[in-house]
Parts: C-alpha cells; sequence; structure tokens
C-alpha cells in the first residue's frame, strides 16, 4: 500500500515554530492522516533499485514525504554500487565516514566473532536500543538519510522497529510544548568523549534532539542508551528525555515493525530505529547480512 502523497502546498512552512499553534495544527493533522489507513507496513516492489522506473521513484518518494521512510521489495541482487545509485536517485551523495566503515563507506553488518577486535553491538546478534544514526557526530557532519539494504536474514529474530522523529516531536508537543523547548537546547543531550587505550578516537559532542535545519526540515539526535550520555540538568529535559523511552517502549501505533527479508531495504529521512536479538544459523546459511549506508543530506523533495 502506498501512502497518499502530501502536496507541498499543503504543508505549512512554520509547523517547527513554539509560537505558531494554528501552523502546528495543520501539519500536524497531515502527519498522522498516512497511519489511520496503515494496515502491516508497506512494501513497494521495484525492479532494480540501481535504475528505478518513474513509478516506482514516485512511490518511494511519496512514503518517504509522508512517513520519513520507504520499504522497498528488490526484484534484482543487490551490491554496494546499486545501493550508490540507489541514494543517488534521492539525491543522497555524501557518505559519512565511521570509524569501522569498510573502504567505500557503506558498511557491512554482520556478526562479527569477538575475537576479531569489536565489542560494538551492530556487530554481535545483541538486540540494539532505539537510536537514531550518528548522534555522537558532530553537528556539520549530522546523518540525514540513510539506506539499509538487507542481503541476507537470520536464522530467527533481528526485526527492526521504526519511528517517524517528527510523530515523536508531534505526541511531544501535544504532552508539552516545554519539553521540546528542552530537547531543543544545544547542550540537551552530551555524548562523552571516545577513549579506546588511551587515545581519544572522538571528543564530547553536544548537541540538541531537536532541531531545524536551515531548509525548515525536523532533524533528531537521540539514543536511549543510559550509559555513555549524560542529559541536560534540568527538570523539563528529565521528564522530556522520560516522556521518549515511554513512548518507544509502548505499543504505540505510530510505531512501524517489520522484518527486512532477503532482497529488501529502507531509504529513510534517519528515523529512530531499534533492532531485535537475532539468532544465525551458518549450517543452513541462515546469516544476517545488511549493508548501510549513511548520508549528510535528507532524501530531495521531502
Ligand atoms: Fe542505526
Amino acid at each position: 500500500m502506498t501512502p497518499p502523497l502530501m502536496p507541498h502546498s499543503m504543508i505549512p512552512m512554520q509547523p517547527f515554530d513554539l509560537d505558531d499553534d494554528s501552523a502546528f495544527q495543520a501539519w500536524r493533522e497531515a502527519r498522522l492522516e498516512p497511519y489511520k489507513s496503515l494496515v502491516g507496513t508497506p512494501v513497494i516492489a521495484v525492479r532494480d533499485v540501481a535504475r528505478l522506473e518513474s513509478a516506482e521513484h514516485a512511490a518511494l518518494l511519496a512514503s518517504c514525504r509522508s512517513m520519513n521512510m520507504a520499504i522497498y521489495q528488490a526484484g534484482s541482487p543487490v551490491d554496494k554500487s546499486a545501493i550508490r545509485a540507489l541514494g543517488r536517485q534521492f539525491g543522497l551523495e555524501s557518505l559519512d565516514m565511521n570509524l569501522r566503515a569498510d573502504e567505500d563507506s557503506i558498511t557491512t553488518l554482520r556478526v562479527v566473532a569477538e575475537s576479531a577486535g569489536t565489542h560494538y553491538i551492530p556487530y554481535t546478534n545483541r538486540p540494539l536500543n532505539w537510536h537514531t544514526d550518528g548522534y555522537y557526530n558532530r553537528p556539520e557532519e549530522q546523518v540525514r538519510g540513510i539506506v539499509m539494504h538487507c542481503v541476507s536474514t537470520s536464522a530467527s529474530g533481528g526485526d527492526n522497529l521504526f519511528l517517524d522523529p517528527e510523530i515523536a516531536y508531534l505526541l511531544m508537543r501535544d504532552e508539552n510544548a516545554d519539553y521540546i523547548r528542552a530537547l531543543m537546547q544545544p547542550d540537551a543531550m552530551t555524548i562523552p568523549a571516545n577513549i579506546e587505550a588511551g587515545v581519544e578516537l572522538r571528543p564530547a559532542q553536544s548537541g540538541p534532539v531537536f532541531s531545524v535545519s536551515a531548509s525548515g526540515a525536523l532533524h533528531m539526535r537521540y539514543t536511549a542508551r543510559t550509559r555513555s550520555i549524560e542529559w541536560k540538568d534540568d527538570r523539563d529535559t528529565r521528564l522530556a528525555a522520560g516522556f521518549l523511552i515511554e513512548l518507544l517502549n509502548s505499543d504505540s501505533l505510530y510505531i512501524v515493525r517489520h522484518r527486512l527479508s532477503a532482497g529488501q531495504g529502507i531509504i529513510c529521512n534517519n528515523v529512530l530505529h531499534k533492532r531485535e536479538a537475532f539468532e544465525d544459523d551458518a549450517n543452513t546459511g541462515q546469516t544476517r547480512l545488511l549493508y548501510r549506508a549513511r548520508y549528510h543530506e535528507r532524501i530531495q523533495g521531502t
């Protein structure tokens, strides 16, 4: 099922202005609309991700415009160059460099033996709590777009859960606009420096949870982890962080659950996501393998 396309003329210009309630209310209605008719997870079939047909491109874009994400089912094998080509068709060009990306900056996600020297959860089969990608990045290198493609699946588990940050913002503003104000503070959430063996790999990084870009797009920087994170010590920030945890752990109808099967992927504006634990079975070849590309741009036209 394809969510309805929201014409640009219908999008109010200032929905994120806390002093403009009528703009917020109009935008609010439009953002909630697609969920009213949502039955299961919409999966958009595409023949070749590297060369989308115009109807396929339009369907993916419509989903990204209304929900900040689209899940596709590819009709032909997808390699890293196809993922690069998929991103380019949506203006996703600048790949984020991270410590453990492969040389081409597209990360291969699979279980890596502990002896290989990594204890990072993405490379294990353990659950991965709610976050947006790159929350530890510098402000000018925030991750705004992501393509994640599933090459093969685990024997069991590994479901992903997704929540559009605009919905998180909307529900929080419904609850208390002061929570939004608190989370827009430039020092709302601080990630301490990453130091390994006495070497500083990344300096401490403070920033807001919610911010609005020059083009008027909402961006969210978040992790639900409680270790290695410092929330600003004020009442509204604490309450806002608590509100988010409660929302993310609820059975909210706005949380999209999906287990990516082989050949499926997601293209999104760095929506909130988590991953459940999974089990591989090397004997049957059921091992989870994903490619992930992170970009500094948002999806063009969203
Ligand atoms: Fe992630």
